[in-house]
């Protein structure tokens, strides 16, 4: 029972919103039909759950799972706990005051990433307040490969409001880690989740820098100098795929560096011609395995793809 409940206590931290994947869970016969202490396990680990105390998911979203948990007792035709009826009525009661909301990431029982998000796809013209599926599953393969990563000077391009950055500093010990993205809306989210979990004194060095892909010059890639370059959702509109392989190839300086990049696979013509344009640009690149996807609650519709891109040997 104890894996359907961390799969439960991870879809509700992180706000996933497909209902579909919420029923199938409380469907799940491990979980006993829904009886009464199957009920108040599942409000300890999601409203009444600490995390959720400290950093509420949008209240909106605790409603819509409390409705999903009620139509599934009420379809098994359980006794209801009366913990969780006075827990959902004093929810449904509660008006939105326009608190910030947000997202947790369980990654283990040691390391949860709590993360400031949006909740719309587009806010403030940028899509980049909130995470991506594709920086989840970039996450969970550099948690699972993070060799790649020590004592390397990371750069990471269009890095949104944080996930993949926060990760890398957590579990893969990088010497320099710089976070970038054309939207000052989002660093200015990013600077919040930096600070809500990494401790000032568990750093590396740590650097924003508001970066347009399409102005970087040959004098700010060397003040980078990057080992390694990331990219989580960046190959998403046909328009900026230029400049983004201009970028690469700038930045890219050592010969030893390398870049990878993960994408969900929306649009196969966006995507031809990424890679395409990787070709004219002069580099080779390798699809890597999938991993398994245990770490993070996944879309499960998302479709993933991670490169591996390098400069043709000269
Ligand atoms: C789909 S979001 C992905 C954010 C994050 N990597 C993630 O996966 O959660 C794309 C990000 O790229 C940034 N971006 C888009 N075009 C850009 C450009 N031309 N130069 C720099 N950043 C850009 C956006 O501001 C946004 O944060």
């Amino acid at each position: 029972m104890w894996r359907i409940l961390d799969q439960i206590e991870k879809n509700f931290l992180s706000v996933t919103k497909n209902k579909n994947q919420i029923l199938s869970c409380f469907e799940n016969p491990a979980l006993q039909k829904l009886n009464i202490d199957v009920q108040e396990r599942i409000l300890k680990i999601t409203i009444k759950n600490p995390i959720c105390t400290q950093h509420a998911p949008p209240l909106s979203y605790q409603k819509f799972f409390l409705r999903c948990l009620h139509e599934s007792v009420e379809k098994f035709g359980s006794e209801y706990s009366d913990e969780l009826m006075k827990t959902y009525t004093d929810i449904l009661a509660t008006t939105d005051d326009g608190r910030i909301s947000y997202h947790s990431y369980k990654i283990d029982s040691f390391c949860t990433i709590t993360l400031q998000e949006e909740s719309c796809i587009v806010v403030k013209n940028t899509t980049g307040l909130q995470t991506w599926e594709a920086a989840k599953y970039m996450s969970e393969w550099c948690i699972r490969n993070p060799l790649n990563f020590d004592r390397q000077i990371v750069l990471e391009l269009g890095s949104g409001i944080g996930l993949l950055g926060i990760v890398i500093l957590k579990f893969c010990n990088p010497l320099k880690y710089i976070f970038t993205d054309k939207s000052p809306e989002v660093l200015k989210l990013l600077s919040s989740n930096i600070e809500i979990n990494i401790h000032k004194l568990e750093n590396p060095v740590i650097e924003q820098h508001q970066l347009f892909w399409s102005d970087i010059t040959e004098k700010e890639a060397h003040s980078f100098y990057p080992d390694v370059i990331l990219g989580a959702d960046i190959v998403f509109d046909i328009d900026t795929i230029g400049s983004l392989v201009l970028a690469l190839k700038i930045l890219l300086i050592k010969e030893s560096a390398c870049a990878y990049i993960a994408s969900t696979i929306r649009n196969p013509e966006t995507n031809n011609k990424f890679l395409a344009e990787l070709g004219t640009a002069g580099f080779i690149y390798i699809i890597l395995k999938s991993h398994e996807k245990s770490i993070f609650a996944y879309d499960k519709s998302s479709n993933f793809i991670l490169y591996k891109i390098l400069k043709l040997p000269k």
